[in-house]
């Protein structure tokens, strides 16, 4: 039962089992001293004015064995809580933290460059456990509770972002409104943003450019990089930055709850859901 208690070689274990004889040793003292006391009292002295129903209450100074030992206390639990054990000590969630950071450190250099079927099956596993629920097992985003993957990150996506606006990324810019283009032009926009902003820019990009930037790539963190919209990059953002936009609350995954490696298999899973 005591094998872990080393009493020997534990400076601590040794000043408090010291300290828990002591204040046995001095109760049983004081207390058989009162005892005794209030046995054969022959007290007397100055009373206070105020008595209580004939009660009265001796004008005695502060013992000075008291009061040093009340400041003792003090100070030794000060010490105690910040030298001795208690935030020094062996802590289950701090025990728990390290294993997780060593679990994600092999885990990330276990799966540095991991091809597609792991990619995929990895991000199976993060969405089956971490998104569907919100999201729905097939992505559909559940009769409209959250985003639907059929749509985001494709071109259809991007039209509805025009059509619609956009909020709750938390960029310094703030809002994007809805209608800053339609018809031909939009569904032009949209093919180039969706097509990684690669082929031939349309006129059109102009109405995006003032607050995308010319090159789309969000002028410095201003606004999204729409270079990566579609792209896995662009759902590791999201989830660092969580959205609370018009449809309702995505939480944040910014808390080690994933792993780089996981956000990027999960953005790839996610993305192959739009493109059935
Ligand atoms: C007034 C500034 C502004 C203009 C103009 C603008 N955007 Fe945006 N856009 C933003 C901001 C800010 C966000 C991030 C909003 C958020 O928090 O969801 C954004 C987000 C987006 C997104 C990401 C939406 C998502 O679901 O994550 C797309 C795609 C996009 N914009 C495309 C466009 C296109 C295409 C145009 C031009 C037709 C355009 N934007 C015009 C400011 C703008
Ligand atoms: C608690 C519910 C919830 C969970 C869990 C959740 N999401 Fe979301 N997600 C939402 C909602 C709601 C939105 C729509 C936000 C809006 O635009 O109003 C959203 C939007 C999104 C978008 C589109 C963002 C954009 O820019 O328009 C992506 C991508 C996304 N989620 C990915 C994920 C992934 C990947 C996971 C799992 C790791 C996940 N979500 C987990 C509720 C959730």
């Amino acid at each position: 039962m005591f094998e872990n208690l080393n009493v020997s070689t534990d400076g601590v274990n040794q000043l408090s089992l010291v300290g828990a004889v002591a204040i046995f040793a001095i109760t049983i003292y004081v207390a058989g001293k009162y005892i005794r006391q209030i046995k054969n009292d022959t007290s007397s002295g100055e009373l206070t004015d105020e008595n209580w129903d004939g009660i009265g209450e001796y004008k005695n100074s502060l013992p000075l064995g008291w009061a040093v030992s009340f400041v003792a206390t003090m100070i030794w639990g000060a010490w105690y809580w910040l030298a001795g054990y208690p935030l020094n000590a062996f802590s289950q969630i701090g025990q728990y933290n390290e294993e997780v950071s060593t679990y994600n450190a092999t885990f990330e250099s276990k799966w540095t460059n991991p091809d597609q079927d792991t990619l995929m099956g990895m991000g199976e596993g993060v969405y089956l456990v971490q998104c569907a629920s919100c999201h729905g097992i097939a992505g559909d985003g559940i009769e409209g509770k959250a985003a639907g993957f059929d749509k985001w990150g494709t071109a259809a996506g991007v039209l509805e972002t025009i059509e619609k606006g956009s909020k709750g990324l938390g960029y310094p810019m703030g809002e994007m409104p809805g209608g800053m283009a339609s018809g031909d032009d939009a569904k032009a926009i949209a093919a180039y943003v969706a097509g990684g902003m690669t082929g031939e820019k349309p006129a059109s990009f102009a109405a995006c450019a003032s607050c995308h930037g010319e090159d789309g790539k969000g002028l410095g963190g201003q606004a999204p990089d729409l270079s990566t919209y579609g792209t896995t990059a662009f759902v590791a953002d999201v989830l660092n930055r969580g959205k609370t936009g018009t449809i309702g609350t995505m939480p944040k995954f910014n808390d080690g709850r994933l792993t780089d490696i996981q956000k990027e298999a999960v953005g790839h899973y996610i993305l192959s859901l739009g493109e059935k």
